[in-house]
């Protein structure tokens, strides 16, 4: 089903997405999305080498698994600031999720309330944050903080999120101009929705920008001082969303940040900059258990998600493939890519004898920097070839197992 904003298509269902694997959903939210949004989502920056990569190189450590371990019944639950979270799979903050369902935040939030996670939203998003909190009472959120240059607006927008009851902040600093992102050239890519805070703010602004005019906007000179302001502004704790190294993680806690979150966009700034897995353990090492650690890029699987929180992370969020939940299955869809994505990692969990989210932290990884692929299965759609049809390779309904095209002779 499909409604219209101005002529724009969005999507307005809600029902649970039935898949394999979070890959195929990337393939089946073309038939629900213009192009140019599909590649808003879908693209990275410039060669779309750091894009690829956040998900190879999870290749880069293996899980070991381990016997005897005496335990069944893992669990997902876990805290984060005081916060009681079902899962530690986090929804990371992305604008604009009007591009991909008619109810954009609303109905990602409900999602994420539904299936326990830790929702967060954007500076950019089309839903205001009162709008967004009225949809999920007592729902753990943060929200995402693209400083401006002009600090009335940034004042207008904490005291707003402060009065609306979220309990933290991602200040992002890792996307103080846009990558090159040559998919949104190629579409002609504008946001086609709304976003909240540009109307209240300007009358309108927002819909119809592109994504360079709208960071146009935004502060290109963020400092450790911006992040004291913020906290003092707000009075909500501040992590620093957009760690790629310890020297930042360093400067970061030294500035008064209450937790640090390693990303680098999903790939969409510095293109050839190191997948964020690469560096998530030197990150950890540096922060040291002085604050909690947020990872994000890249995760597609629920060994991903084991990976970064064996590696030090406190949570891990996901970004692109709950955006194409949203558009193929609105919360639903939402909660359906958080549950896959659980579902994955409980099996980890049981094969490594991890009875709890701390346990995954204590759990044994071996690392060795393979340069190896990491395709999909053989049986993935993406992947398939036509089988070949002969007159010798057809079953026959008697003699044949039906279930396997084994012959019974
Ligand atoms: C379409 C899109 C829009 C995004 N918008 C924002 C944003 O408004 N603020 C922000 O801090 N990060 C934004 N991000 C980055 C995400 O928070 C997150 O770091 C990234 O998507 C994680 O990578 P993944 O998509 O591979 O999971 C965006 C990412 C995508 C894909």
């Amino acid at each position: 089903m499909t409604s219209y904003y101005n002529g724009f298509p969005q999507s307005d269902c809600d029902k649970e997405i039935s898949m394999i694997n979070l890959d195929e959903l990337e393939e089946r939210a073309k038939e629900v999305m213009p192009e140019g949004a599909y590649y808003y989502i879908a693209s990275g920056s410039e060669n779309e080498w750091t894009w690829r990569n956040n998900t190879t190189a999870f290749n880069h450590f293996q899980i070991v698994p381990r016997a005897l371990t005496d335990m069944d019944n893992p669990s997902l639950e876990t805290e984060f600031m005081g916060l009681k979270l079902k899962t530690p799979v986090m929804i990371a903050p992305i604008a604009c999720h009007g591009i991909a369902h008619k109810d954009a935040e609303v109905a990602t939030q409900k999602g994420a309330q539904a299936a326990g996670a830790l929702f967060s939203s954007s500076t950019y998003a089309n839903k205001s944050v009162e709008e967004i909190a009225k949809a999920a009472p007592g729902a753990p959120r943060f929200f995402q903080l693209y400083l401006s240059k002009d600090w009335d607006f940034n004042e207008m927008v904490l005291t707003a999120v402060k009065k609306a009851g979220y309990q933290g902040i991602f200040l992002t600093i890792d996307a103080l101009v846009s990558g090159f992102r040559e998919a949104n050239l190629r579409t002609k890519f504008a946001y086609p929705v709304p976003l909240d805070f540009f109307t209240r703010y300007q009358g309108g602004k927002g819909e119809g920008q592109t994504v360079a005019q709208m960071y146009a906007s935004s502060a290109q000179k963020i400092g450790p001082a911006d992040v004291q302001r913020i906290k003092e502004i707000s009075g909500l704790p501040v992590f620093v969303k957009g760690i790629s190294c310890a020297e930042d993680a360093y400067l970061a806690i030294g500035a008064g940040a209450d937790g640090v979150y390693v990303t680098n966009h999903g790939g969409r700034e510095v293109d050839s900059g190191p997948a964020t897995i690469d560096v998530l353990p030197e990150i950890a090492k540096a922060v040291n258990h002085r604050v909690p650690l947020i990872f994000d890029s890249g995760v597609r699987r629920g060994s991903h998600v084991f990976k970064a929180l064996a590696l030090g992370a406190d949570l891990v969020g996901i970004g692109r493939p709950y955006l194409y939940g949203l558009a193929l299955g609105g919360a639903k869809g939402v909660q359906s890519v958080i549950e896959q994505l659980n579902k994955e990692l409980l099996i980890d969990m049981q094969l490594t004898g991890c009875k709890t989210v701390a346990d995954i932290k204590h759990a044994k990884l071996t690392h060795f920097d393979y340069t190896a692929d990491n395709l999909r299965s053989n049986t993935d759609p993406s992947r398939i070839v036509p089988y070949p049809v002969t007159a010798e390779n057809q079953l026959q309904e008697a003699d044949t197992d039906t279930a396997t095209g084994a012959s019974q002779r």
